[in-house]
């Protein structure tokens, strides 16, 4: 498995408890590249677009696989995964926000969602600190979170647990001409019978076949001041940001989304803009604690959704292209992936 990342490390973990033999070749070590900078939410229906209902459908069901593998993980290894099902309000700032959420949630509705339109009194009720003057709001109840970092920490464990292997080596190539018998990497060739690219935004540099590019996100992470209140009980989205509050009292401000390369420099204006857009749906992020910045690449590909399941070339498998959803969509990846390993579902 190329990639210690979440797509890699679950379906890695998912292989070894199925028996098979498996070793994670990352250059820098489990969740090094985007899936320790996801903000971690599991959210299908406020991240649902037009014309994506194939990416919804695969979407909905990760999501319904989530609490059974975030309990699984936490009962193997003792160690905590963050994930809890919130809920999300989508809040509308002014009328503009208003008309898009309400196509928005036309939308939601013909597919069958659970979304709810609320007038602001109501979503001030549920949400407190919203700023006053807010225009609407759609309430998704069975939106969910998780910490990534926890996650992959978790995954790390279970995957060894399970009697799988893991080498810092930085992967080269893939080995072999129609048929993939492995990889070359700066510490020499290693053989496999199977080779699965979860390389993230780096897989189009190990098969060029793979139309993958680096999408950037920068996020902010802020903390409740100690004794202070939770800035809010759910994910809370306008279109311009999102806001994940943990149970600990941290608190992720997402993301930016920008087309360049590998580049993961921290802008001040794309603090000042993440910032802004937060405070004006929940005023009271101006007395959080600043954390930090962080940005990572989502893996794009040409049509928003992955590639998951058996590639061209014999005897390789993709778990790659997650673009806006690979922590959502890690444990159905592995399902699949290994699905196609083991020859049960060639499902891509
Ligand atoms: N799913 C949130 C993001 O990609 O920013």
């Amino acid at each position: 498995v190329i990639g210690a990342g979440l797509a890699g490390l679950a379906t890695a973990w998912r292989a070894a408890q199925r028996g098979l033999r498996v070793l994670v070749v990352d250059r820098d070590g489990p969740g090094a590249g985007a899936s320790s900078v996801a903000a971690g939410m599991l959210a299908p229906v406020t991240e649902a677009d037009f014309g994506e209902d194939e990416l919804l459908r695969l979407n909905l069901e990760s999501a319904a696989l989530w609490p059974g593998f975030a309990a699984e993980l936490e009962e193997r290894t003792g160690m905590a995964t963050g994930y809890a099902r919130c809920g999300a309000l989508a809040v509308a700032v002014d009328r503009d926000d208003a008309e898009e959420y309400a196509r928005m949630h036309e939308l939601q509705r013909s597919l069958g969602l659970a979304a709810r339109r609320l007038v602001p009194s109501e979503a001030r009720r549920m949400e407190p600190g919203l700023a006053p003057r807010i225009a609407a709001a759609i309430e998704a109840p069975e939106e969910a979170q998780a910490d990534p970092v926890a996650v992959v920490a978790a995954l790390a464990r279970a995957y060894e647990d399970a009697g799988g292997e893991l080498a810092l080596a930085d992967v080269k190539a893939l080995r072999g001409g129609e048929r993939v018998t492995g990889v070359e990497t700066n510490i020499g060739a290693i053989g496999a019978g199977a080779v699965v690219l979860a390389a993230g935004a780096w897989s189009a540099a190990l098969d060029p076949g793979v139309r993958v590019r680096p999408v950037k996100g920068q996020l902010l992470h802020l903390r409740v001041r100690a004794g202070g209140a939770p800035i809010a009980s759910r994910i809370v989205r306008t279109p311009r940001c999102y806001v994940v509050p943990r149970a600990d009292g941290r608190v992720v401000i997402g993301a930016t989304s920008e087309e360049r390369g590998f580049d993961t420099r921290i802008d001040a204006g794309a603090v000042h803009r993440l910032l802004e857009a937060a405070w004006e749906v929940l005023p009271d992020v101006w007395e959080l604690e600043f954390a930090g910045a962080l940005a990572g690449l989502r893996p794009g590909t040409p049509d928003n959704r992955p590639l998951i399941g058996a590639a061209a070339r014999d005897g390789l498998f993709y778990a790659t292209g997650h673009y806006r959803n690979g922590v959502l969509l890690a444990p159905v990846t592995a399902e699949l992936v290994v699905a196609a390993l083991t020859g049960e579902r060639v499902s891509a």
